[in-house]
């Protein structure tokens, strides 16, 4: 435990005061000019004042017209940069750092959003049943992928304009630089296709200019999926590789993660009778990674109790990344610090249709987000059910008011 509370210094010289990190959630909760409401202004002075020593956002979009849900937030040009400056100041109350996770969705676009989805090749989603919720994608031009390089480079000069001390370019889970990752949903046959080399050309070419338009001391983060978990798609051997060519491109941090919408690894289930080594999903993989690197390696999934935070730290990953377990607890580091051991859960949801189990678990997961941000404390006994309904009936009702607000724009 005195490791996981002990200050970390990454490669460009920023020191987190403590390695655990509160990982990624997208909080849909937006305004409905997809600037930071107030509801998350508060929600992330509640996780700055619960003890992490990093913050990442929710995901951060590139492009206003490429979401990955309804009331999500995007950082595109400088108009409403004031409420960023806000939230960034909010969001560092306790000394912690706090980076904006920057993504752009892909093929993984709802279909009620009415936007097209770009991706490497026009392959739809595999959902069975839940397909049609996803709109049909279609192959990026040359001009598209370059126009998405900027916008990555732009949304990261304009977080360290507004006062974040980093971001962290998501490509994992399937969006869409994990897309062009994966040889099952990128067939390309030119320079962005093919090999591996030529799959993460995209990734790299985002890391690198990133890196030069920001300044040194501004963190440039990554987060990778160790494997698909998907025949034939992108696995262990692909993601070391990829691992290894990150290593040279001056980068702070690479947190390791899994799974797509096809198939949510990502989320996992509470653990059954499980070795400590299984209870934080990725570890072992992370273990091995963490060998052969320099850059420090988040590893994110399961992590909740103290045990297996102490596990995770001795076997050489940098940073724990909590979600799940900080969506219960904000202020779960605090209470590990004092040495308690909350150990906050959610019961499983063991539906047959996984898909729907594991979006009916999200949503468990976004109703405490919600209640934390009212200012209210967590109510673990939600039926998933109730949860599900609610979180499609208010998606829905965000999703008419972004698409008005579209309208409106063009
Ligand atoms: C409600 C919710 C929203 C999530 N949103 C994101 C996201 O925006 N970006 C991301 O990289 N991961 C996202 N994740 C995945 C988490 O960052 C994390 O990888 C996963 O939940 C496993 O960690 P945990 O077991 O600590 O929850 C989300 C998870 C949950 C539960």
């Amino acid at each position: 435990m005195d490791i996981a509370f002990s200050p970390l210094t990454l490669p460009n010289g920023t020191t987190l005061p403590n390695r655990i990190a509160k990982a990624a959630m997208e909080e849909n909760m937006a305004d409905a000019d997809q600037t930071p409401s107030q509801q998350l202004l508060k929600l992330y002075q509640g996780w700055s004042q619960g003890g992490a020593g990093l913050l990442l956002s929710g995901n951060v979009m590139v492009d206003c017209h490429a979401m990955t849900g309804p009331g999500g937030v995007a950082l595109e040009d400088d108009k409403h940069l004031a409420k960023f400056e806000e939230w960034a100041k909010v969001g560092q109350t306790a000394g912690n750092h706090f980076w904006l996770q920057i993504n752009h969705p892909g093929r993984q676009i709802r279909t009620e959003l009415g936007q097209p989805a770009l991706a490497p090749s026009a392959v739809p989603l595999d959902l069975g049943n839940l397909s049609k919720l996803f709109a049909p994608p279609q192959e990026m031009t040359e001009t598209q992928i370059e126009d998405v390089v900027s916008r990555f480079v732009t949304t990261s000069k304009l977080a360290e304009r507004a006062g974040f001390s980093g971001v962290q370019i998501h490509a994992a889970h399937g969006y869409l630089l994990c897309q062009f990752l994966s040889p099952l949903s990128n067939l390309r046959q030119d320079q962005w296709g093919g090999n591996l080399e030529n799959r993460s050309r995209i990734l790299f070419e985002v890391v690198k200019r990133v890196r030069a338009a920001v300044s040194p001391k501004f963190c440039v983060a990554v987060k990778l999926n160790s494997a698909d978990f998907q025949k034939g798609g992108f696995d262990e051997k692909d993601a070391s590789w990829v691992v290894s060519r990150l290593s040279n491109m001056q980068i702070d941090l690479i947190e390791l993660s899994g799974g797509s919408y096809e198939s949510p690894v990502m989320q996992g289930e509470p653990a059954k009778g499980s070795t400590l080594a299984r209870e934080a999903y990725f570890l072992e993989f992370a273990t091995d990674i963490a060998k052969v690197t320099n850059v420090p390696i988040m590893l994110t999934g399961g992590i909740r109790r103290r045990e297996v935070l102490e596990q995770v730290m001795k076997s050489g990953v940098a940073v724990a990344g909590i979600a799940t377990a900080l969506a219960l607890q904000p202020d779960l580091p605090n209470a590990l610090k004092r040495g308690e051991d909350p150990n906050p859960q959610l019961a499983a949801v063991t539906w047959w249709n996984k898909t729907l189990a594991a979006l009916a678990r999200m949503m468990v997961i976004k109703y405490q987000l919600n209640r934390q941000s009212e200012g209210l404390k967590p109510k673990l006994s939600v039926w998933p059910s109730w949860a599900l309904l609610l979180g499609l009936w208010s998606g829905n009702k965000r999703a008419k008011l972004y698409r008005k607000q579209m309208e409106l724009r063009e």
